[in-house]
């Protein structure tokens, strides 16, 4: 099943709760989220139940990798009963789904285990930095870097991985810590990768002068740990790799503003409460929700989503640098990436 440019659907991301710990300030800002902020309602939620039959339809339409998100998965109590029922689905050719899911870390620790039990392969933890007040200042809730250190390494003795570090870069936030960081997770099992601030949403007040460009991460590192690019682990992968030369791993940087992977996306995502989106920055989704709770059968629901992937044109950071002025002073609200997860 392709798209309008060819592309395949393959990669299935589900928010599984709008609400996190962390008010990081390029994602939920606390001017915007708040103590009124209105979250969801339980009954508003997908079930488990529902996630996990429209995930068999999508791999029966191609889906092999699935990612849980949010907000932060680990706040939706017993997911790791989602991630068994998950861990169950096969690919027509018999295969098992690659289950990862996208954490901050503050709770990890504990449910590394359960989680590993249930069938979750790996983890991709969001750390912004190594240094506790520069941490702090950017998740705005005081979490200490010391506790995500100890849930990456319980993680990892538990089997989960290959791990993976999200750290996104928000000049004169946190881009003073690039090389420290690198130098730390350097030799590591851990997997480091360099995100580039996203205007994804309306409420973080993105610019473009906060933007650090992935070749500025690259040449400050390489100035000091040389790297060289390898080839990417499969098509339509986010991240650029770069190889230490001296064997000490890899790094990986995420430039959806300055180098965008649109040609070759192959993600759908569904949102907290069951629409189904083609695009991180669309500004509207399909409801699923509604048509599982009016009774619609399996072939239904399958032939719905196949429509909606065949006629997707969606690739909005490609035409970003023509379009985000234009975009942005439209007014036209875009959806949040704690609704529609990362
Ligand atoms: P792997 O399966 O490990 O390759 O994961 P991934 O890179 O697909 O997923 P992850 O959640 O770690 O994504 C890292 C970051 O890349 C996200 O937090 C986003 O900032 C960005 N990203 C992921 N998918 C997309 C996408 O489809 N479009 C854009 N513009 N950015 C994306
Ligand atoms: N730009 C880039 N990445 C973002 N994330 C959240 N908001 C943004 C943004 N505006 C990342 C987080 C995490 C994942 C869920 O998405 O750091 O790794
Ligand atoms: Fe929470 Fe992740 Fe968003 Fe930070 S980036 S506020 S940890 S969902
Ligand atoms: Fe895919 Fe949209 Fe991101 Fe482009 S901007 S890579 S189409 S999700």
């Amino acid at each position: 099943m392709i798209d309008q440019f060819q592309r395949p659907l393959h990669d299935l991301r589900i928010s599984v709760t709008d609400r996190c710990n962390f008010r990081c300030v390029y994602c939920m800002p606390k001017e915007v989220f708040g103590k009124d902020f209105a979250f969801m309602e339980r009954d508003e939620l997908l079930s488990f139940e529902e996630m996990t039959r429209l995930a068999r339809i999508s791999v029966a339409h191609g889906v092999e990798k699935i990612r849980l998100t949010g907000g932060e998965p680990l706040l939706r109590k017993g997911i790791e009963e989602l991630v068994a029922m998950l861990a169950e689905l096969r690919t027509p050719a018999g295969r098992p789904i690659d289950i990862a899911m996208t954490t901050n870390g503050s709770v990890l620790a504990l449910k590394a285990q359960a989680l590993k039990d249930a069938g979750l392969e790996r983890v991709t933890v969001s750390l912004d930095s190594l240094d506790d007040a520069t941490f702090q200042t950017m998740n705005d809730v005081k979490f200490p870097v010391a506790k995500v250190l100890n849930s990456l390494d319980v993680a990892h003795s538990v089997g989960l991985g290959p791990i993976k570090i999200n750290m996104v870069l928000k000049r004169g936030q946190n881009d003073q810590d690039i090389v420290a960081m690198a130098r730390h997770f350097k030799g590591t099992p851990y997997i480091l990768r360099f995100i580039e601030f996203m205007d994804v949403g309306s409420s973080n007040g993105w610019e473009m002068a906060d933007v650090v460009p992935s070749s500025e991460v690259v040449a400050r590192i390489n100035a000091e740990l040389p790297l060289d690019e390898v080839a990417p682990n499969y098509t339509g992968e986010t991240s650029r790799r770069w190889r230490y030369r001296d064997g000490g791993g890899e790094i990986g940087v995420i430039s959806s503003v300055t180098q965008s992977f649109c040609h070759s996306c192959s993600r759908a995502r569904v949102s907290t409460d069951g629409k189904l989106f083609t695009c991180l920055f669309a500004t509207e989704g399909h409801d699923l929700r509604a048509l599982m709770r009016g009774g619609c059968t399996d072939e239904e629901l399958s032939t719905v989503m196949a429509q909606i992937w065949r006629a997707r044109t969606d690739r909005y950071s490609e035409l970003r640098s023509a379009e985000t002025g234009q975009l942005r002073a439209s007014g036209k609200k875009r959806i949040e990436m704690s609704y529609i997860g990362g």
